[in-house]
């Protein structure tokens, strides 16, 4: 999948992008991210993309012609087959469904907006879907692009091992159950003891039932739209009186439990 990233700042996303899990999905040539100044699509000496608002008030306006101009020459032929965002405090909310609709295409333009805003035409000229990533104001669409990229880039095929993807949060509509590795006693705090058990079953409906409650506790409004199941509604009357409370034994450590290093 490429990804065509419109902004005044292209150097904001080196470090983040390459990194880790995407920096390898670059090198493997299973993602691509193409940065590109918007202001090298001014006009004038001073290579100008913003201006004051019609009508009046604080701050400045980020112009329509360079960036129309930016997306035009850069998606050329793929333009009208090309799904373009932007992003912008004002957008639908960016959520994992969103973003599996992105990842099913082979390119996405990804426009970043600063200060007050950008001029309302480059939304309708270039048919572009504004996307928020959450009810709060970050300094320009940067960031946002770049979880929308992060995001997006986990669904591609080979990014990410399909069964991580499966048992995460927000894959099944629900938050994640909690997870435990070594040692097994940290600061007298013990692991659940079915999660020892080799139960496999055992374990997995213990997993399904601690989803389901931390989602009950934490985000009403996922859970009430969840698909669930006569069993899943049975495990919801099983939920611990605080789901996230620690759930395994706590040991005293003066009586000579054997102490974790930590
Ligand atoms: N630009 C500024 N704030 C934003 C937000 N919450 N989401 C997307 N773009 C933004």
């Amino acid at each position: 999948m490429r990804f065509d990233v419109f902004t005044i700042f292209p150097s904001m996303f080196s470090g983040f992008l390459n990194e880790s899990i995407l920096k390898r999905a670059q090198q493997q040539g299973l993602i691509e991210i193409a940065l590109h100044n918007i202001r090298d699509w001014a006009t004038d000496k001073h290579r100008t993309v913003d201006d004051t608002p019609y009508g009046g008030g604080p701050g400045m306006v980020m112009m329509a012609p360079p960036i129309v101009r930016a997306v035009e020459s850069v998606l050329g032929e793929e333009l009208a087959t090309t799904p373009i965002v932007l992003l912008s405090p004002s957008g639908e909310l960016f959520t994992q469904d969103v973003a599996r609709e992105l990842a099913r295409y082979r390119r996405l333009a990804l426009i970043c907006g600063r200060y007050e805003g950008i001029d309302d035409r480059v939304r309708i000229v270039l048919a572009a879907r504004e996307l928020s990533i959450g009810d709060y104001v970050l300094t320009g669409g940067e960031l946002a692009a770049a979880v929308v990229i992060d995001v997006v880039s986990r669904l591609v095929p080979g990014v990410i091992d399909p069964e991580s993807l499966a048992e995460e949060s927000h894959s099944s509509g629900l938050l994640e159950y909690p997870q435990y590795t070594r040692p097994p006693v940290f600061r007298g705090l013990g692991v659940p003891e079915i999660l020892l058990s080799g139960n496999h079953a055992k374990i997995a409906e213990w997993r399904r039932m601690m989803a389901l409650c931390r989602t009950k506790a934490r985000r009403p409004d996922l859970l009430a739209r969840a698909p669930l199941t006569e069993r899943d509604r049975a495990l919801l009357e099983r939920c611990p009186p605080d789901p996230f409370a620690h759930l395994g034994p706590v040991y005293d450590e003066t009586e000579g439990e054997p102490r974790a290093t930590d």
